[in-house]
């Protein structure tokens, strides 16, 4: 007996409603290929990469394997001018880049665009099955010539609300991203809130409130809460910080090795300027109260203090991004995770 519900399946153009989630610079297109391998979804993140990087991400991924993928990308706004907020965050950061020898803070620091104009003619150049966005779609002018060329759209909702407006807008399936799930927050408009409802309480909300497939992702990683999922109504499972003690993951060393402790995880806009959930570390707890500017000129403004601490070796100052159910990572490898998931997800479904 097979899956019980097969309709992402059929969408995805895959063997198992298990997808490997984008996660970006955490994972490599070795990641996305042995995902597919297994006859998952795998994924590439792609949103903090210029075009000319992601194509090559796509291709490298094509490589390695001619099976369904999908690429993932942001669909923030551009950081509002204000100054002030600049100069303060400015001055907070600077004695954190003197621990580091890393001199000032930039003056002007380079930002990552949202899915735009240029990187669309690199999706569409490579033909993935997929493409999955987070903070909502992009405009209708550059969503319309994805759906034109036949490219599925997924795309994230932390509410009912956020979900409905996806399925209103032509999202072919969704994800629902529960209070547990590790990186950021998928929430559109962060001064709403970072959407705090658990994925268990979330999934069958959304089930109810939408007809399009739905995927369940927040502390997912075994048989027993695949199972649960497909419960509940959800047609599939995103699974992220599972995966990123994987041999694929390229996670630095200080963040695989905090994975594996029971460290506690909090919600922090401090490393980037929207909502994100990690292993609770210095950096997160002495910058609990400062002003920020909005994503993504924090996420610039971090940059060299994250690289400078995985380098050095205690990542107190690094975004150790990982969901509520980090400590039952397992250093197996991607392909092998995901068919002994499917296989004993199964079991359970089926008796
Ligand atoms: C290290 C890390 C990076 C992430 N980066 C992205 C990303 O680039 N795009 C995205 O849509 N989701 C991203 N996410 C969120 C995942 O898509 C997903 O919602 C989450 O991993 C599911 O919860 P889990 O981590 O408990 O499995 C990231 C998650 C992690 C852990």
């Amino acid at each position: 007996m097979g899956w019980p519900r097969t309709d992402l399946m059929d969408l995805l153009g895959v063997r198992h409603p298990i997808i490997q989630a984008p996660m970006a610079g955490a994972l490599t297109p070795a990641m996305a290929a042995a995902a597919a391998k297994a006859g998952g979804l795998g994924s590439l993140g792609l949103a903090l990469k210029s075009p000319e990087y992601a194509a090559a991400d796509m291709a490298a991924a094509r490589g390695l394997t001619n099976r369904a993928l999908n690429v993932n990308f942001f669909c923030h706004q551009p950081s509002a001018d204000d100054p002030d907020r600049f100069t303060a965050i400015r001055d907070r950061l600077t004695p954190y880049y003197a621990e580091f020898d890393l001199g000032e803070p930039a003056a002007e620091p380079k930002t990552t665009a949202p899915f735009n104009a240029d990187m669309l003619e690199v999706v569409l150049a490579a033909a993935p099955r997929v493409a999955s966005f987070h903070f909502g779609l992009p405009p209708s002018d550059l969503l319309a010539p994805l759906k034109d060329a036949g490219v599925i759209i997924l795309s994230s909702a932390t509410s009912p609300a956020e979900a409905r407006e996806l399925e209103v807008l032509g999202t072919d399936a969704i994800i629902v991203q529960g209070w547990e799930a590790g990186g950021h927050r998928g929430v559109f408009d962060p001064s709403t809130g970072p959407g705090d409802i658990g994925t268990f309480a979330l999934v069958p909300q959304i089930v109810d409130a939408v007809s399009v497939p739905v995927i369940a992702a927040g502390g997912i990683a075994d048989a027993c809460r695949t199972a649960a999922a497909f419960m509940l109504g959800a047609s599939g499972v995103q699974i992220g910080t599972a995966f990123l003690n994987t041999p694929e993951s390229m996670v630095a060393d200080p963040h695989k090795k905090a994975l594996l402790t029971e460290r506690p995880t909090g919600i922090t806009s401090a490393f980037s300027g929207r909502p994100a959930r990690g292993v609770v570390n210095r950096y997160m707890v002495e910058m609990e109260d400062a002003t920020l500017p909005d994503f993504p000129l924090m996420n610039a403004m971090t940059g060299p203090l994250r690289a400078a601490s995985a380098k050095e070796g205690a990542g107190e100052f690094m975004s150790l991004w990982a969901g509520q159910a980090h400590a039952m990572n397992r250093e197996t490898g991607t392909t092998d995770s995901i068919e002994t998931l499917a296989e004993e997800t199964l079991k359970l479904l089926n008796g």
